[in-house]
């Protein structure tokens, strides 16, 4: 491998027009082959990373504040898991857990119940993807509970399979051409605290309490009281943080009042960990911000630094079905396993100080950028999972969609990346290894764009 460029460990380094000649040529050639489904917002072709720096076939350098969707958790091929994958896939690369036994799929269990937001004893599944750990957990909410019913929120994304495609609330375009869905999914609003979907503005705390409230209350007010009896309803399902939605923040008392109203019913309570779990808001799980205990849990993204792993975790009792009700040929195969065990040792050790800490210290100075910056509505987030709301002006919240993706290309170019949520957001998500400095740099790019598109 050719020597590290002195830049690598820090920042951006932009030595080409972009995209670069080799840029070009296989971008010409994916546009030939690939599917235009895919939602590229910026001519980035990678050709390797190191922590949160990755490199282009051109010899560009760039800050990687989206870790490649939430996913480069560890830094882009930390030397432990590389080690950990390189060591394991010399052993063994597969056997399919659902009819075979290795060691790894219990190891990583044990260690994950010892991380879960809820009392033991646990159960585990695998597989692949965010997508299979909801479907995973749809299917379990059905079998445990003999019901049908799931309830889901507007501005949630939980991939794009038909069961978790059928959750999915947010954007149209998701879900156009696709349906029928899966029967028996209603969606209700999720509290938005900068945009109350029905008034607008929100006036103060108070205001912002009783509307989160409302929004869970409405399941159980108007809901069970008009077209759902409780009784047929298997699941809750919520993002404690919406990814895809946005970057919202689900207030304390919105969470615990879902609880009261799943254990008042006998609902199950499941939640989507798959962007914020693993470490990412400095806790292992955003859930625990709110001290809820749910249920059921999915995870993907983080947990195994890039190597595909989708996990639902549930408490044991609820993990009751027959041999033969669920399975997966690839789900949970040795290398990512490792690769996950790798991932939590690196994640305990220095991720999660180091996303509340750099976090924090990104906070602080992008919580004042409201009052500097006419195009900034909103800064909000936990840990390292941040989103910056972009609206046409303060007083009227109008979402400015456009500008937010002027913005991301700017900073593109500038040698940031990072990448749109929800109508007008930017979400910040870089590796949990970032360094200050590196938090510093990408800030100070990130003022520069948004000052320029607001010119
Ligand atoms: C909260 C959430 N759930 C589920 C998914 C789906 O994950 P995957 O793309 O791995 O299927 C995503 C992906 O962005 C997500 O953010």
């Amino acid at each position: 491998m050719k020597a590290m460029p002195q830049s690598f460990a820090t920042g951006p380094h932009i030595i080409t027009p972009l995209p670069g000649p080799n840029a070009r040529r296989i971008i010409a050639e994916d546009e030939r082959y690939m599917s235009p489904s895919y939602t590229r917002c910026y001519p980035l072709v990678v050709k390797r990373g190191r922590g949160a720096v990755v490199e282009d076939v051109d010899g560009n350098e760039f800050l990687d504040f989206s870790a490649g969707i939430a996913v480069a958790s560890t830094g882009h091929c930390h030397p432990e898991v590389v080690a950990a994958v390189q060591r394991q896939a010399a052993e063994l690369m597969h056997m399919s857990g659902t009819d075979f036994y290795y060691e790894q799929m219990p190891a990583l269990a044990r260690r994950l119940s010892q991380l879960a937001p809820m009392p033991g004893p646990h159960r585990f599944f695998y597989g692949n993807s965010g997508t299979e750990a909801i479907e995973c957990a749809i299917k379990l909410a059905r079998y445990h509970t003999r019901r049908q019913h799931i309830i889901a929120f507007f501005g949630g994304f939980h991939g794009r399979t038909m069961g978790a495609l059928s959750l999915t609330a947010s954007r149209t375009k998701q879900r156009q051409r696709f349906g029928p869905f899966v029967p028996g999914v209603t969606h209700v609003p999720y509290p938005n605290l900068y945009r109350d979907m029905y008034r607008g503005r929100l006036s103060g705390p108070e205001e912002e309490k009783a509307f989160a409230l409302g929004c869970a209350r409405f399941i159980e007010e108007t809901l069970f009281r008009s077209t759902l009896p409780p009784e047929e309803v298997a699941a809750i399902v919520l993002e404690p943080i919406q990814g895809e939605g946005g970057f919202v923040v689900a207030p304390t008392n919105f969470l615990q009042e879902i609880r009261r109203i799943c254990d008042r019913h006998g609902i199950l309570m499941i939640v989507d960990e798959v962007q914020s779990g693993a470490g990412r808001t400095g806790k292992w799980w955003a859930i625990e911000h709110s001290g809820v205990q749910p249920d059921v849990v999915a995870i993907a993204k983080g947990i195994a630094s890039g190597m595909p792993l989708g996990i639902c975790m549930s408490r044991a009792e609820i993990m009751c079905w027959e041999p033969g009700s669920h399975g997966s040929t690839f789900g949970g195969n040795p290398v990512s396993l490792a690769a996950a065990l790798a991932t939590l040792d690196i994640v305990e050790r220095e991720g999660l100080g180091n996303a509340e800490a750099v976090g924090n210290h990104m906070m602080e100075r992008m919580k004042t950028w409201p009052e500097k910056q006419r195009m900034v509505g909103d800064v909000r987030g936990r840990g390292l999972m941040i989103g910056v709301e972009i609206v046409r002006d303060r007083e009227s919240r109008t979402a400015a969609g456009p500008e937010r993706d002027s913005i991301v290309s700017l900073a593109f170019e500038r040698g940031l990346l990072c990448l749109g949520a929800g109508e007008s957001a930017i979400r910040l998500t870089p590796p949990l290894i970032v360094s200050k400095e590196q938090a510093d740099i990408a800030m100070d790019i990130l003022e520069e764009c948004i000052r320029a598109v607001e010119k």
